[in-house]
C-alpha cells in the first residue's frame, strides 16, 4: 500500500513511517501516518480485526455487572457483544448474535436477563453458551447443538472495571495491564462510586480523535480554560512502554496536577486523582464515527456534576477541531505531515503501534 520503513524499534514495537507514494520528505522519522488511513473504509476494516481484536479493551464499571442477571450490550469497532453476569456470579462475554439467523440475544444497552433467549425467535441458550432448545423448530437431524453455540469473547475485571478481548488466546488481563496499572496503584479506585456516563458522537474517524487526545501542543490555541488552569510551559507526555503513555504537567500555580493521566492504546484514557476520575473510551462506530465515551467516579458523587460540566467545555473545543480537522483528511489535499519532536512524540508513538498492527512493516 504505501512504503513501509524501518527505522528502529523497542520492546515488542517497531518504529518505522509509511511513505505516501511520490512524496519526499527530507527525514521520514516523525512522519504522520497517510491521511488515506483516517477516510478509507478497507483501513478501517482491516484495524477490526488487527487493532480492536487483538487488544484487552476497557468495556464497562464493574458497578453495571455486580448482580447475576445484570448485562451490558454495546458493540465495539462494529462488533455486537455483551458480557452477562451468570446465577454463579462469574461475568460470562458473548458476541450478541444468534447463530440461528443472527439476531440479537439481548437488547443493546444496559439491562437485566433471568435468560438467554434469542428475541427474534427465541432459541434459548445455557449460561456456557451451549444450545439448550431451539424453540419449535421442527424434526432436523442435521440440527447439531455444538455448532449451534454463542460466540464467546473473553472478560476479566480490574479493580472497579470490565474488559473484554474479542481475539484468541489473549494474554491475562493482568499481564497486559501490568505497567499500566502500577502507575494507578497509589489511588484508592474502589473508594470511588461510579455516578455517570457521557457518550459524544464526533464525525471523525478514531484515530484522529486519538492523535488529538495524546498532545498537548494544541492546548494554548484550542483550550481556553484548560491553558489557564495549567503551566503549559511543563506540558509533557512520556512513552514509559509501548502499551501506555502519561500526560503531566503543573498546574499555573506551579503544583504538580497531583493525579495520574494515562493513555492505554488503543483507547483507554484514564484520569485519576485521590478523589475521583474518569475513564475515557475513544470507540468507532465505522471508519468515519467515533463515540467518546467517558464514565465517571467519585469519593463523593457531589463532585461528579462539575467533572461533567469539565469534560463538555474541553470535549466542545476538541470535537470542533476534530471533525474540522476530519473533513480536510478527507478533501484529498493532506497527504501526510511532519510530528513534533518536542510535543507529538506520543502521537508517533500511538501511529506507529497502529501501522504495526496493520503489518505496516518491513
Ligand atoms: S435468530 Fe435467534 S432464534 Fe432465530
Ligand atoms: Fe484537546
Amino acid at each position: 500500500m504505501h512504503e513501509a520503513t524501518l527505522l528502529g524499534g523497542g520492546p515488542g514495537w517497531t518504529i518505522h513511517s509509511i511513505r505516501p507514494p511520490g512524496r519526499k520528505y527530507c527525514s521520514t522519522v516523525s512522519l504522520t501516518l497517510p491521511a488515506s488511513w483516517y477516510r478509507d473504509p478497507a483501513v478501517f476494516e482491516r484495524e477490526r480485526q488487527s487493532v480492536w481484536r487483538s487488544e484487552w479493551l476497557m468495556y464497562a464499571p464493574a458497578a453495571k455487572l455486580d448482580t447475576p442477571g445484570q448485562y451490558v450490550a454495546e458493540e465495539v469497532a462494529g462488533f455486537p457483544v455483551f458480557v452477562v453476569v451468570a446465577p454463579d456470579g462469574s461475568l460470562r462475554g458473548y458476541h450478541n448474535v444468534c447463530p440461528h439467523r443472527a439476531g440479537v440475544i439481548v437488547w443493546p444497552g444496559d439491562g437485566t436477563a433471568g435468560n438467554l433467549v434469542c428475541r427474534y425467535h427465541g432459541w434459548a441458550f445455557g449460561w456456557d453458551g451451549g444450545l439448550k432448545a431451539a424453540r419449535d423448530f421442527g424434526d432436523d437431524p442435521g440440527l447439531c447443538p455444538s455448532d449451534n453455540t454463542l460466540v464467546a469473547i473473553h472478560v476479566e475485571r480490574w479493580r472497579n472495571l470490565v474488559f473484554v478481548h474479542l481475539g484468541e488466546d489473549p494474554p491475562p488481563l493482568a499481564d497486559a495491564l501490568a505497567p499500566f496499572a502500577l502507575e494507578c496503584e497509589a489511588f484508592d479506585m474502589e473508594a470511588m462510586t461510579y455516578g455517570h456516563r457521557l457518550v459524544r458522537v464526533l464525525a471523525c474517524n478514531w484515530k484522529t480523535y486519538a492523535d488529538n487526545y495524546l498532545e498537548g501542543y494544541h492546548v494554548p490555541l484550542i483550550h481556553p480554560s484548560l491553558n489557564r488552569a495549567l503551566d503549559m510551559s511543563t506540558y509533557r507526555v512520556e512513552v514509559p512502554d509501548e502499551s501506555y503513555c502519561i500526560h503531566r504537567a503543573d498546574t499555573a500555580e506551579g503544583s504538580p496536577s497531583g493525579g495520574a493521566w494515562l493513555f492505554r492504546y488503543p483507547n483507554l484514557a484514564v484520569n485519576v486523582y485521590a478523589d475521583g476520575m474518569n475513564v475515557e473510551r475513544i470507540v468507532p462506530a465505522g471508519h468515519g464515527t467515533t463515540h467518546v465515551v467517558y464514565d465517571y467516579f467519585a469519593t463523593d458523587p457531589d463532585q461528579i456534576e462539575a467533572m461533567v460540566e469539565m469534560s463538555n467545555v474541553v470535549l466542545d473545543e476538541d470535537q470542533m477541531m476534530c471533525e474540522v480537522v476530519q473533513r480536510n483528511l478527507d478533501a484529498g489535499i493532506y497527504r501526510a505531515g511532519r510530528l513534533s519532536p518536542k510535543h507529538e512524540n506520543s502521537v508517533g508513538w500511538f501511529q506507529r503501534r497502529v501501522a504495526s498492527a496493520l503489518g505496516e512493516r518491513s
